[in-house]
């Protein structure tokens, strides 16, 4: 673990510690605001995010954005990160073997943002962060406290390209993170 950020991001620069780095263009490490009260965790880089080496830049992305508009949040206040930093071949979940080589770089994240709150984004945030036992569909709108860190479980924005409900939801759930730092 670091207790900057300097080296952390020098640490992982050529990182090979899972298969994923074979096909990789960008690491997408993360962005924001690096003393963010509110954190966002997703699952791992697509298409656009492994083109430009930044988390939600592409479809799913743009809808989180409408979301962070219609809710007065600013994408340069928050931190944004993913349980795997580099992508999985066509998007799939990333295995077991690369979520737990890569999750110490994010638990480090973690450590240096010191968040309030964490939005776990989807079924892949929630089981490699809280655990496998946890369910997206029952745990997400639910807080759910752990060393000091509020987590809020909810959609992950690609879900809601599919579904109008999940997107009532989704929205639901970010305002009461929005409401409890009030
Ligand atoms: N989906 C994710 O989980 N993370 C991204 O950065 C982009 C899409
Ligand atoms: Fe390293 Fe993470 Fe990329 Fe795997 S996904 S190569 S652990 S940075």
């Amino acid at each position: 673990m670091y207790d900057n950020w300097e080296e952390l991001e020098q640490s992982i620069i050529n990182c090979k510690k899972c298969k994923l780095y074979q096909n990789r263009t960008n690491i997408v490490f993360g962005t924001g605001n690096k003393n963010a009260d509110i954190m966002f965790i997703g699952e791992g880089p697509g298409a656009d995010e492994d083109k430009e080496g930044e988390p939600f830049v592409g479809k799913a992305g743009k809808l989180m954005n409408e979301a962070f508009k219609g809710l007065g949040i600013k994408r340069e206040e928050v931190y944004i990160a993913n349980i795997v930093k580099c992508r999985p071949p066509s998007n799939r979940v990333p295995e077991e073997d690369e979520a737990v080589a890569c999750l110490n770089y994010l638990r480090n994240q973690v450590i240096l943002v010191k968040p309030k709150i964490i939005v776990l984004l989807g079924s892949t945030a929630l089981k490699n962060i809280l655990g496998k036992e946890y369910g997206i569909t029952n745990a997400r709108g639910k807080w759910i406290e752990k060393k000091g860190i509020m987590y809020m479980p909810t959609w992950h924005p690609a879900a809601l390209l599919r579904d109008e409900n999940k997107k009532i939801e989704f929205w639901k759930d970010l305002k009461e993170v929005v409401n409890k730092l009030k």
